[in-house]
């Protein structure tokens, strides 16, 4: 297996091209489900996750082509033409469905165009029990029949969908994500209220537009959806991964370094750049993204909790308690969106850092340095938490189980690398 030796101590330094985003991505190409036209994406990150998904689309019927890369300065956004002329099998199986979660994206395509599908319950996951129990409720408000058989849910809508109102109880980025596709192609209009608002909900939505679905409220938590006959090709341009530029920000900041974030949108990020503003770390728009730069001395110590967008995400918390632990003073984190989302503490913890877990909640009182050491994560986000902290560190670190950062960051070490970090990796 794969590891990483990083010798910290180095300032980021320099330009970062940000990928597109892995959790549009995603969505997006499962939307192609929905139409017998092809789905031409750009900027598409190259990530073992997006090649899980292709497989598991090709399965279904979708026929992929690779159409070369596209972009300057190093970043390469893939090109890929997704065609469903039909779809051949509606059953995505435990074996693709147990590498990712997101897989369960394809119910309600499927559900929507074939009338049918029986899909893996994706099972437990690192970060918690993850349940798609909001996914399900959706799509039997919009008429299908579901039934949980073999560890596999079975839905069915041989007459069709049809519209409604689907309030969740709480924000699901995957169950808005499922039920808007579906209802694109329902009988009838649809509601859903309490929609998630994360930027990677509205790229879905903005490409479903392009492909003819009709929807109001995008970026809203209130989407409306009129249903249409059928969707058709488009072209899409998947949006730049805010999580990633965070991911950057964080290594500049951790290293008193300074980047530009190319392509990196600050609306995606307000909360983000609040935040680190507090901390001492300026982050300011440019022409071409984000330049982020730490103001003189350490960073400061700030709370932070978790909140479905536009609060601060989930996604970037490990991150940013690797940027508290060589904080001046403490820092309460909060993780309300998934339990046992602390699984980097432990591992950070042997590096010196000082963080104490009641709950929900971490203390962090900042150190004035961490030690290099062998370290290993149990998930993509804990993993690069790890690097970061790894790049802050005196002396060397090894990172385990980079299959992990594999899975959702495009040319790590060539990144870091490139701005100055001494990082590689060991075969
Ligand atoms: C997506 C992102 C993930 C991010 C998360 C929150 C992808 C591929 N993944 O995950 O990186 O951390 O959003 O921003 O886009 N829940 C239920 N029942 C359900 C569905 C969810 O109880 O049917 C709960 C979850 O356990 C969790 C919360 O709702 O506590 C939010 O999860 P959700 O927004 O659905 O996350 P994902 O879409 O799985």
């Amino acid at each position: 297996m794969d590891k990483i030796r990083i010798r910290g101590g180095r300032p980021i330094e320099g330009e970062i091209p940000i990928s597109g985003a892995k959790n549009a991505a995603l969505k997006v190409m499962a939307a192609s489900l929905l139409t017998a036209d092809t789905l031409r994406l750009s900027n598409l990150p190259h990530l073992a996750d997006i090649t899980t998904l292709a497989n598991v689309l090709a399965q279904h019927g979708v026929e992929i082509h690779m159409n070369g890369a596209v972009g300057d300065g190093g970043h390469a956004g893939r090109v890929l033409e997704l065609t469903a002329r039909e779809i051949t099998n509606t059953r995505a199986p435990y074996d693709l469905v147990r590498k990712m979660r997101a897989s369960v994206l394809v119910l309600g395509p499927l559900v929507a165009r074939a009338g049918h599908a029986e899909v893996s319950l994706p099972g437990g996951c690192a970060i918690g029990t993850r349940p798609v129990d909001l996914h399900l409720q959706g799509l039997s408000a919009l008429g299908a029949e579901v039934e949980l058989r073999d560890g596999y849910i079975h839905a069915h809508a041989p007459k069709g969908l049809h519209g409604a109102e689907v309030v969740f109880p709480l924000v699901s980025v995957g169950a808005t994500e499922n039920v808007l596709m579906a209802a694109t192609l329902a009988k009838g209009e649809t509601r859903i209220v309490n929609a998630a608002r994360e930027p990677e909900v509205g790229d879905l939505a903005e490409c479903l537009v392009k492909m003819g679905a009709r929807i109001e409220g995008i970026g809203t938590d209130t989407l409306t959806i009129q249903g249409v006959e059928r969707l058709g090709g488009a072209e899409h341009a998947i949006t730049p991964d805010r999580i990633e530029a965070g991911t950057y920000a964080v290594a500049a900041a951790i290293t008193g370094g300074e980047v530009d974030l190319i392509g990196a949108r600050a609306d995606h990020l307000r909360t983000t750049i609040e935040v680190l503003g507090r901390a001492g770390v300026a982050v300011v728009e440019t022409e071409r993204g984000l330049h982020v730069a730490r103001a003189n001395g350490r960073v400061k110590g700030v709370d932070i909790m978790t909140e479905p967008f536009p609060g601060f995400p989930t996604d970037l918390q490990a991150q940013f308690m690797a940027l508290m632990s060589v904080a001046e003073g403490a820092s309460m984190i909060t993780e309300t969106i998934f339990e046992n989302r602390f699984m980097h503490v432990p591992e950070m913890c042997r590096m010196g850092a000082n963080i104490n877990v009641h709950g929900a909640s971490a203390m962090v009182r900042g150190q004035t340095k961490l030690a290099g050491a062998e370290v290993m994560a149990t998930d993509l986000r804990a993993s690069v938490s790890l690097v970061l902290a790894a790049l802050a560190a005196e002396g060397e670190s090894i990172v385990n189980r980079v299959y992990h950062l594999d899975r959702g960051y495009e040319g790590l070490e060539a990144k870091l690398a490139a701005c100055g970090a001494e990082i590689e990796r060991i075969k």
